[in-house]
């Protein structure tokens, strides 16, 4: 079995505190890190200063998730950040592979996401370049949305493919993940699991981080 990776996404954060919303999460194994362009996705959120200054509190992983376009244009700005993995989205570029041999080759993990509606498949021969994928279960572009739980779907596909072929890229599921769906997500094979709200907007924060682990078992 594996151990679940909990990403608490500090979008959901109270930015007027944001140093301190991060140090409450002390046993969250990354922080999620969502940076949307206004352009990608309908919703703006923050950029790489901001993506620094939060590497300045913890010493814990950036799990940076890219929603903008031309993500070529910005990924230096997110290394120098300090971005341990860098995900970008699959329909933003057209050259995901060459994206992410260039994210290695700063020695940054790389990652790439798809929307609920892109296809999983035409991506499959490609997962030795990745360290980790993001499967969006919500339209991306905003927290507190429902769980979509048909993209599941894909979990399982990758789940297969990444066992038999023995590669470790990491399944991480963005959207609605809260006490309520985390177990099905896990079953389906998932190994990361971003929640935004259902960890700040918890009472405490880190305390909803060790009940969804429990969970996730
Ligand atoms: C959505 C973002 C998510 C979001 C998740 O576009 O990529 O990471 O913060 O928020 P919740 O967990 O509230 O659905
Ligand atoms: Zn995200």
């Amino acid at each position: 079995q594996r151990t679940p990776l909990i990403a608490p996404s500090i979008l959901a954060a109270d930015f007027s505190r944001l140093g301190e919303q991060v140090v409450a999460v002390p046993d969250a194994d990354w922080i999620h890190v969502d940076i949307m362009d206004g352009h990608f996705v309908p919703n703006l959120s923050f950029g790489a200063d901001i993506t620094a200054a939060v590497n300045r509190v913890t010493d814990k992983e950036l799990d940076v998730h890219l929603m903008i376009e031309n993500p070529e244009k910005w990924v230096d700005n997110y290394i120098d950040a300090g971005a341990d993995c860098i995900v970008f989205h699959v329909e933003a570029t057209e050259g995901h592979v060459e994206l992410a041999k260039y994210i290695r080759s700063k020695g940054v993990r790389a990652g790439f996401s798809l929307r609920p509606g892109t296809p999983i498949e035409d991506y499959l021969d490609d997962l030795e370049h990745f360290d980790e994928v993001i499967v969006m279960s919500v339209e991306p572009g905003f927290g507190g949305q429902s769980f979509m739980p048909e993209q599941l779907e894909k979990v399982r596909t990758l789940r297969k493919v990444i066992d038999e072929r023995g590669l470790n890229t990491v399944i991480e599921i963005d959207g609605g993940i809260s006490s309520k769906t985390i177990k099905q997500a896990a079953d389906a094979g998932v190994d990361a699991f971003v929640a935004g709200s259902a960890v700040y907007g918890a009472e405490d924060p880190n305390k909803a981080i060790q009940e969804l682990r429990a969970l996730a078992h």
